[in-house]
């Protein structure tokens, strides 16, 4: 058997790379120790990163029961609670996916389509021609409506305003490097006060899970079988006993799915205005996409057009959001690519390194819609939202919001990027998100 290549570096430097500079340090790993390489942090447990499609191969294929992740997703548990999915496993877990996969797919997702195009419109209406503003927050109001709509069937009055507010602020915070870094040093986590950050953080929580409790007793006390929201399908939800979701297992449920459901998507279609509007025969071989269609556009053909198809996929390989899937702790002893590994190693296959691979993106580095036309990506290869029986659940949802949110600006402004230097991207809790972007408008 191999001996797995670690790099030379202190393993609480690795921990402050990892904290502050991700990419730059996943790239001079691959480059040091290949394809697969053992990195220790500080006093965790070794993370093992995997991206040949071989070995990602392995991983996705092989039966979910050799794998927790679950409990590996520790440092979202302050926010989510113990039974959101994230932090599941077993038989719990698939439980609780067989739960929520319906509402993201097929005919129900597709009732979203003109509510998420109606929201954008709301939102971009607000835009002043000739003002630069910035693109995260907007597309951030975008996602957040959207998924409050579709969690809770929930457009307006008071808790619905105080929701997201606090969600935004929770996620200011969750996404902030004090945040992220206090998921690593409990003392940053504790409460000194309503000024302290893990006062903030406390304090934020209470507010949101006060409204979240409100919302559940409500909603229990006058059910109503016609509505079609996530809420409503999860207090009907049996389980094998008979028995329906606790208050506690639906709060867990519902920040998880508020929480992961909007940032991630606000943070693609971010990627996308800036690549779109960066380059500018990207821009103009999509406006001649977008002219081609009929007005007002059905929002299923607008999922179907190849060239925007081709540049949403391109932003989701070139800085993936997530830029490594949840780690897959192993249960039993698995050989992958010649290196054997036994019980309770932490594998991660990491997407970013993955969707760099010279063999497979030719420029990895170069942002080409055409590769995504030119051939087809096995989901070894290609997989921004990570893949088997973890795979997020929301892609198709998130896939089918960038493209409306895209083609519905795209259609009402003509709009230029206030500076037109690379833009580079950072560390947003655990995600991958440009630096501050903004965007003048003028009406088409
Ligand atoms: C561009 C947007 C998004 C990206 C890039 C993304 C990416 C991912 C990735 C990489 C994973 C881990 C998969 C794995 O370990 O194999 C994941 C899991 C998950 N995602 Fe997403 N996601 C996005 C949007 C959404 C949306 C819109 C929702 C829901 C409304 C959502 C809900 C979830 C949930 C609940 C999980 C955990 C699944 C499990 O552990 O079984 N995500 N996502």
């Amino acid at each position: 058997m191999k001996a797995l290549p670690s790099p030379k570096t202190a393993s609480f430097w690795n921990l402050i790379q990892w904290i502050l500079r991700p990419l730059p340090f996943l790239d001079a790993c691959a480059e040091r120790c290949g394809d697969c390489f053992a990195v220790s942090f500080g006093n965790l447990p070794k993370l093992i990163f995997l991206s040949d499609p071989q070995a990602i191969e392995t991983i996705f294929t092989t039966h979910p029961s050799q794998f927790d992740s679950g409990r590996a997703n520790w440092i979202l548990r302050s926010t989510l609670g113990d039974s959101s999915i994230l932090l599941l496993d077993g038989e719990r877990h698939q439980r609780q996916r067989q739960l929520l996969l319906p509402p993201f797919h097929g005919e129900r997702m597709k009732a979203y389509g003109q509510l998420i195009c109606q929201i954008t419109e709301e939102v971009i209406s607000q835009w002043q021609e000739g003002q630069p503003f910035s693109v995260r927050p907007e597309m951030q109001e975008i996602s957040l409506q959207t998924i409050l709509q579709a969690v809770f069937g929930l457009r307006e009055g008071d808790r619905f305003e105080q929701m997201k507010r606090h969600l935004g602020s929770l996620l200011d915070y969750t996404t902030s490097r004090i945040g992220f870094a206090a998921a690593f040093f409990p003392m940053l986590q504790r409460d000194f006060g309503a000024w302290s950050p893990g006062g903030q953080f406390i304090r934020l929580k209470e507010k949101i899970d006060h409204l979240l409790y409100a919302e559940i007793r409500d909603r229990r006390e006058h059910l109503d079988p016609s509505r079609t929201d996530i809420l409503s399908m999860l207090l009907a939800a049996r389980d094998a006993d008979g028995q329906p979701m606790t208050d506690q297992e639906l709060r867990d449920e519902l920040i998880t799915l508020l929480t992961a459901g909007h940032e991630t998507t606000a943070t693609a279609i971010t990627w996308a205005l800036y690549w779109i509007h960066h380059l500018p025969e990207v821009r103009n071989k999509l406006l001649a996409e977008l002219e081609s269609l009929e007005m007002p556009p059905d929002p299923m053909t607008i999922a179907r057009l190849p060239y925007l198809n081709a540049v949403c996929s391109e932003t989701l390989r070139i800085y993936p959001v997530a830029f490594i899937t949840e780690i897959r702790i192993t249960k039993a002893p698995i050989q992958i690519n010649g290196y054997e590994f036994g019980t309770e190693a932490y594998l991660v296959p990491c997407i970013y390194l993955a969707h760099h691979r010279e063999e497979v993106y030719p420029e990895p580095k170069q942002f080409k819609p055409e590769r995504f036309l030119e051939r087809q990506f096995s989901p070894f290869e290609y997989f921004p939202f990570g893949g088997s029986h973890r795979r997020c659940i929301g892609a198709a949802f998130a896939l089918f919001e960038m493209k409306l949110v895209l083609t519905t600006i795209l259609s009402r402004y003509k709009l230029a990027l206030v500076d037109h230097r690379p833009i580079l991207p950072i560390r947003r809790g655990v995600t991958i998100a440009p630096q501050e972007i903004k965007l003048v408008p003028t009406l088409r």
